[in-house]
């Protein structure tokens, strides 16, 4: 009988059906993607852009034949979400892991607490409520309703045991952060509130074993933060001064947390949040510097 200890077992992931949210634009989602179907996952890709899925799921190919496929849809719509679960269900039974990574960032102008009261009223009136209502349908309702509409099939796969019916946010650090250089209360709020919203699952969801987590990024690079972008703050040289590490989180940090939560290693584990941010969280409500 298999050692259940040792890590090929323990952290396996082999032959796990994982749905990722936003995983076409070479971001986390992308990320995690690769680190799951090298693992031996097999992955499902949304995102709304469809030439950028299928060539993420080109690069999932090369990496394991046959490991990936997209659907080109718009999380923030019932109805496509509807078209997706029946998409799944015609090959799958089940659920193992669901990533809500999807996000939106909107920034506002700068509006430094150090500012003129004029200036700093201008910067943070900037804030239309059309960017609010995107990014509250994007960023906290999004995850619930596509969590909701996924129970059945991470309810079947939680039965199965060994951390099977794990549903991950992927939020920010930011929602501890009240630095007062920064202008984007929306972004934060939403995935504050998205943050609540895990933990009210996790607890609804108690009796069917289905595992809720929230996985809080630090700086990483990505589609949103590119590392070339000169003022960018995964760019290795902003990073360096930004974050504790003196550098920007790698794919392998990401990896090795997802394939944490999706696998018998955290069979235990719900309602918890995970800082994967190499301490930058503890120094964000500073004063002196625009930290996230
Ligand atoms: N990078 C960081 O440093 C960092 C830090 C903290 C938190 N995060 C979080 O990590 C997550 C991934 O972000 P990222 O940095 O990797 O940026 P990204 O590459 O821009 O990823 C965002 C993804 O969300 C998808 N998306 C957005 N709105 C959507 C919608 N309405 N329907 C379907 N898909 C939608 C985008 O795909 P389409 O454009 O094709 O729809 C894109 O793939 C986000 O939730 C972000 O808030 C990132």
């Amino acid at each position: 009988m298999a050692n259940s200890l040792r890590i090929q077992n323990l952290f396996s992931v082999e032959g796990r059906v994982a749905v990722i949210t936003g995983g076409g634009t070479g971001g986390l989602g992308a990320q995690m993607a690769e680190g799951l179907v090298a693992n031996g996952a097999k992955v499902y890709l949304v995102g709304r852009k469809q030439s950028t899925l299928q060539e993420q799921v080109a690069k999932l190919d090369k990496i394991s034949p046959g490991k990936a496929k997209y659907f080109a849809m718009d999380i923030t719509i019932q109805e496509e979400i509807d078209k997706f679960v029946k998409f799944v269900e015609q090959s799958e039974d089940a659920i193992d892991l669901l990533v809500n990574n999807a996000g939106l960032a909107i920034w506002g102008p700068p509006a430094s607490y150090l500012d003129p009261l004029d200036k700093l009223q201008a910067g943070l009136k900037a804030s239309p409520v059309d960017h609010w209502k995107a990014l509250i349908a994007t960023n906290s309702w999004a995850p619930y309703i596509f969590t909701v509409s996924f129970l059945h099939l991470l309810a079947r796969a939680a039965q199965k045991g060994d951390g099977r019916g794990s549903v991950v946010f992927i939020t920010t650090i930011g929602t501890q952060s009240w630095n007062p250089h920064t202008n984007f209360a929306g972004y934060i709020s939403t995935r504050t509130g998205a943050e609540h919203i895990a933990r009210i699952l996790a607890a609804k969801l108690l009796p069917h074993k289905i595992r809720v987590n929230i996985l809080a990024p630090g700086i990483f690079p990505s589609n949103a933060t590119s590392p070339n972008d000169p003022q960018g703050i995964a760019n290795p040289s902003v990073a360096s001064t930004l974050a504790p590490f003196k550098r920007a989180g790698t794919q392998e940090d990401l990896v090795g947390t997802i394939i944490y939560l999706a696998s018998a290693a955290s069979g235990y584990v719900t309602g918890a949040r995970l800082d994967v941010d190499g301490g930058l969280v503890l120094i964000s409500n500073g004063t002196n510097k625009f930290l996230p």
